[in-house]
Parts: structure tokens; C-alpha cells; sequence
């Protein structure tokens, strides 16, 4: 058959963004209905940054909730908490001792955080592209539906597959990067040349999922933009382009639709509507948000259940690996 294993993940910090939703998630659940899907909640990710116990252990549950409230069925992917499935460890040191930290050193990610995180510089971070590539590998992924800024990682993800190959014999399918085509790369508001996070010192910039309407309304008005005040799609208006991008993938509509659109109008009512477009996508999102939030028993056996078939898969390619490498 021509199925394919797809696995992808998002740490669990703060919550999910709409450059989170747009540039994976939605590609998430479209995979889904045809393909073998494993999304994982990378909490020992998040380990990389200093956490509160008790607070991450909430963002961990808040987060697969998010992950449900975005539509993904239970019933057709595996949903699971990495820290449950003790081989993405295993498999982390084993990729870990072929790796080499000249590679690692070139990652743009490493470097961006440890700009940021001067005080806590830790070896977990500059080896989080290995554990990255265990996630993958380990149930022999296919394709890894992610945005633009996971390209390098994926890149490297495929070198340390293709050498354990050649010194190991085949075991990875070297796994391809899936990105939507628009909306890979969902930009700040508040700076449309810096991208989108969940972890941006101005929250002003980042739309999260779990925003309430009044914010989203004042985050989109306060939105920047230029002095064209002409809704056109192209590098000169990084801001407006930005806005057109979130409109088109919340409403499937084009982006020449969009423009044509807002002709003769100014960038106040293109805001509003698009504040708007966001506010209804989320409507449905809210209220399943709510449910599963009321409903944590039947949470808890999804995530169990999850990490029970993740861990079976998880130990068929050990078994294999182990074997091949002499331990
Ligand atoms: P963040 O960078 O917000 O902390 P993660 O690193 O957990 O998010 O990434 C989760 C997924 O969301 C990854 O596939 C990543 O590529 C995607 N993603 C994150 N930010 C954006 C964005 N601004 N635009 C598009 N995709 C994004
Ligand atoms: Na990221």
C-alpha cells in the first residue's frame, strides 16, 4: 500500500500558536485520514529551557488537549507524551555517539537559543536535533509534517540516518520534510521578519489558540503593517502578507481572492475581518477545547493508549537496531 508512517511534534510550552496550527498541525489532520500518524507531545524537549514541575505537568496535559481540540481523531493516529516511550532515549544516545559535534554546532536553532538563554546554555540543547532524529527515526518514519524553521533539523535528521545505514545496514527510511504550501512560515505581528513563537518575549506578536476573542481583536489591530494602506501580497508589505497568509489558510480562500477582495479598502477593515476569520476558526476549537478539558479520565486513556502502541512500535526498531549495532 502506498501508507505512509508520518510522524511530528510540538513541545509543550505555553500553548499553541496559530504559526503552529497553520504551519503543522493542519497538515497533521489532512494526513491523517490516509496515512500511519504518530504525534508526540515532545515534553523532554521542553526540558531544554528550565520548567516549574507542576506548571509543565499542566501545559503537558493542556497541550494534548489543544492537540485534540484542533480535531485530530484519536481513533486514527497515536497520540502520545515522548517521556512515556522510554526508546526515544535509547535511540537518542545511540544516534547521539554518530553524530558529530561539528554538525550539530552548524544548527541555526542552537545558536538563535543559546543567544537567548546566555545563562543556561545546557548539552541538551545543542543536542536536541539528535533526540529530534530519534523521534523520527524510531518508528521509521516516512514523512515529517513540520514548518520552514524544522528544515535544517530534518536535513540532519537524514545524514545520521543515511550513516547508520551504511555502517549498519538499511534500518531508516531516510524521512522526507512535508510543509504546507502556504503558510510554512507564519510571521510575528509585531516584527513580520522574525517568525511566529510560543516562547516570544512580546506575546503581542504570537496568536495563540487559547487567545479570547478580545485579544485576538487587539492583537490584529495592533498588527504592523507600512504606509501603503493598499491590501497587496509581495516582500514590500512583509505585515500585510503575513495577514493575507492567515486568512487564506483559515478560509481556503486564494490569495488573489483575498486581494481582490480588499480593493479600495484600507488596512482597518482588512484587520478586523481577518481577527474575525481567526475568532471563527476557533469557535469550534474552543468548545472541544472545553469538553475534553471537563472530560480529563477519558484524556488520561488516550495519551495511555497512545504511548502503549507507540512504545510496541518503538521497540520493533530497537529490537533491530540493538541487533545490528552489537549490543
Ligand atoms: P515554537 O517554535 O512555536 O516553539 P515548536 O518548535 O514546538 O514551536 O514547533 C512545533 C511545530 O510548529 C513545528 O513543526 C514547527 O515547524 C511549527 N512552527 C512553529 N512556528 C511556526 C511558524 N511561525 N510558522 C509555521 N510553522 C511553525
Ligand atoms: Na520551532
Amino acid at each position: 500500500s502506498n501508507k505512509k508512517i508520518v510522524f511530528s511534534g510540538a513541545q509543550p510550552t505555553g500553548s499553541l500558536t496559530m504559526g503552529n496550527y497553520i504551519g503543522a498541525v493542519k497538515n497533521w489532520k489532512e494526513l491523517e485520514e490516509e496515512h500511519h500518524c504518530i504525534y508526540s507531545i515532545v515534553d523532554s524537549h521542553s526540558l531544554t529551557v528550565r520548567q516549574d514541575p507542576k506548571a509543565f505537568k499542566e501545559t503537558c496535559i493542556s497541550f494534548l488537549v489543544q492537540y485534540l481540540a484542533c480535531g485530530l481523531n484519536p481513533e486514527k493516529n497515536i497520540i502520545y507524551f515522548q517521556s512515556h516511550v522510554p526508546q526515544h532515549a535509547e535511540l537518542n544516545w545511540i544516534l547521539g555517539c554518530n553524530t558529530y559535534v561539528g554538525e550539530l554546532g552548524r544548527m541555526t536553532q542552537f545558536k538563535d537559543k543559546s543567544e537567548k538563554h546566555k545563562d543556561n546554555i545546557n548539552a541538551g540543547l545543542f543536542t536536541y536535533p539528535v533526540l529530534m532524529a530519534a523521534d523520527i527515526l524510531l518508528y521509521r518514519s516516512n514523512l515529517v509534517p513540520v514548518g520552514d524553521d524544522q528544515k535544517q533539523h530534518l536535513e540532519i535528521t537524514r545524514d545520521i540516518a543515511m550513516r547508520f545505514n551504511n555502517l549498519y545496514g538499511e534500518v531508516f527510511p531516510i524521512p522526507e520534510i512535508h510543509t504546507p504550501k502556504i503558510g510554512a512560515r507564519i510571521m510575528s505581528l509585531q516584527e513580520p521578519s522574525k517568525k511566529m513563537s510560543k516562547s516570544d518575549d512580546n506575546v503581542n506578536g504570537t496568536i495563540y489558540l487559547m487567545d479570547s476573542e478580545d485579544t485576538i481583536l487587539k492583537k490584529m489591530k495592533r498588527a504592523v503593517t507600512d504606509s501603503a494602506n493598499h491590501v497587496a501580497y509581495n516582500e514590500e508589505q512583509p505585515g500585510v502578507k503575513n495577514l493575507i497568509t492567515i486568512y487564506s489558510s483559515l478560509t481556503g480562500l486564494s490569495i488573489e481572492e483575498i486581494v481582490e477582495r480588499y480593493e479600495g479598502k484600507g488596512y482597518g477593515a482588512f484587520k478586523v475581518d481577518t481577527a474575525e476569520v481567526v475568532i471563527e476558526f476557533l469557535k469550534p476549537f474552543k468548545r472541544r477545547y472545553d469538553e475534553y478539558i471537563n472530560n480529563l479520565d477519558y484524556v488520561e486513556t488516550i495519551y495511555k493508549n497512545g504511548a502503549k502502541k507507540a512504545y510496541e512500535l518503538a521497540e520493533e526498531t530497537m529490537k533491530v537496531v540493538r541487533d545490528r549495532i552489537g549490543l
